[in-house]
């Protein structure tokens, strides 16, 4: 692709630009318009922003995802805990950056524990939404972020786990802990509540999985520690590692979907009075936010051999970054794709990604929002923005608001 590119580092497409955190398709339509294949020379990697390119990399499962293979100074060594390199590679990495065979070793017990459970899990997460809208139901203001759409996700994910009732309260400030693992920027006492909160996660895990054994109950711990004993070949480490992942994967994007989906259904009262009058819209309203403002604006992918994209060669071991949110916003997909429109038929949207790494709590995610907005209008029908000017979070490559206050 010989054309230049409108956008000057990959770093302009995150929420630390003030221009993308306005409004990021300020930057990704125009990419995605002149250079929809772009070397960025500085991050070294690829940016890959129309919809067929980016279903293309992503579907490819002869990629790699571990940034070990990548060339030196690639944004997707970024990714790789140099401090760990001595250690077998799941003893270093959650299956989130782990190749074949390793990636599907420890997925696939883990998907078919973690999809069982999540198959049984609706009746826990009505009761989680309608517990947690209880706790501000005699509000007249409240933050929709902190006080709704931080701990769903939490106790859902605890209630899965088998977290004990009374461990609830530690469990959230370890999961809060937890995430800062996606701040690349954290201040020194965010380090160390993360580091405090890895430490202790994983001595309760340690703790979780010798109860289980010992007496088994109702909960993916059990599950899990069931397989071992069946010849599963997973460590108690690794156990460990992607349990972490789970909490650290799961628990921030899923705020953002609800936090962005409320935002958005005030902003568009039309399509809030859709759902609010028929909560069937919930499952297509989910994924319309998913498609319109997901969480996440990004993944990757390390080439493992030589290949052309929109005509440019790309050579083995270069980085391939794909643009979820561009690919959610092209024309040659989605009509009107600048529009929110509840009642759109077919959403594909590319927000988890694709492929063996797809996000593995999909159906989780999708679950909670379909059960938060099958109830949250009709049960607060006359909500209202308190600030129209959202406060985004600045933080790279996802996109959620740090406060979101409104009034009943
Ligand atoms: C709306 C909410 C969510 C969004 C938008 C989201 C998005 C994503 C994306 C884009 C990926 C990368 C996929 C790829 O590279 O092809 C991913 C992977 C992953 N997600 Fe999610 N996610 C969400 C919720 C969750 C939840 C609830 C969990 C845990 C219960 C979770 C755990 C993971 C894990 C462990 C991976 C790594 C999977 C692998 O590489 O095999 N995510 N997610």
């Amino acid at each position: 692709m010989t054309q230049k590119s409108p956008v000057e580092s990959l770093i302009q497409l995150s929420a630390f630009d003030p221009v993308s955190r306005e409004d990021p398709h300020a930057r990704m339509k125009p990419l995605r318009e002149q250079c929809p294949v772009w070397r960025d020379e500085t991050a070294k990697t690829w940016v890959v922003s129309r919809y067929a390119d980016v279903r293309a990399i992503v579907s490819d499962n002869t990629l790699w995802r571990n940034g070990i293979n990548a060339e030196e100074g690639s944004f997707a060594r970024l990714l790789v805990n140099q401090e760990k390199l001595d250690l077998p590679p799941g003893e270093r990495q959650s299956i989130l950056t782990m190749d074949d065979p390793d990636h599907a070793r420890i997925r696939t017990p883990l998907a078919k524990a973690l999809y069982a459970r999540v198959a049984k899990a609706r009746p826990k997460i009505d009761a989680i939404v309608k517990e947690t809208l209880d706790g501000v139901a005699g509000k007249k203001s409240f933050d929709l972020i902190e006080d709704v759409a931080i701990p769903i996700p939490i106790i859902t994910i605890a209630r899965i786990l088998g977290v004990d009732d009374a461990r609830l309260g530690e469990f959230r400030h370890w999961s809060e802990g937890a995430i800062l693992a996606l701040n690349p920027v954290r201040t020194p006492a965010e380090t160390a509540h993360m580091e405090a909160s890895n430490a202790a996660l994983d001595a309760y895990f340690t703790e979780l999985m010798a109860e289980r054994r010992a007496k088994p109950q109702d909960d993916l711990v059990s599950d899990m520690v069931a397989l071992q004993a069946a010849g599963a070949p997973l460590s108690d480490i690794e156990l460990k590692i992607n349990l972490l992942a789970l909490l650290i994967g799961g628990n921030l994007t899923t705020t953002d979907l609800i936090g962005n989906g409320v935002r958005l259904l005030l902003l568009h009262p039309a399509e809030r009075e859709k759902l609010a009058a028929n909560a069937a819209l919930a499952p297509q309203a989910v994924e319309e936010i998913l498609r319109y403002e997901g969480p996440v604006d990004i993944t990757g992918r390390v080439l493992s051999g030589e290949r052309e994209l929109g005509g440019c060669p790309m050579h083995k071991g270069q980085s391939v970054m794909v643009v979820l949110r561009s690919a959610n916003r092209d024309p040659d997909i989605f009509e009107r794709p600048d529009a929110f429109d509840i009642t759109r038929k077919a959403v594909p949207h590319m927000s988890f990604g694709g492929g063996t790494h797809i996000c593995i709590g999909a159906p989780l995610a999708r679950m909670e929002g379909i059960a938060f907005f099958s109830v949250f209008f009709q049960r607060f029908p006359t909500l209202k923005l308190v600030d129209e000017a959202p406060q985004w979070r600045t933080l790279p490559f996802f996109r959620g608001l740090e406060r979101l206050m409104v009034e009943v």
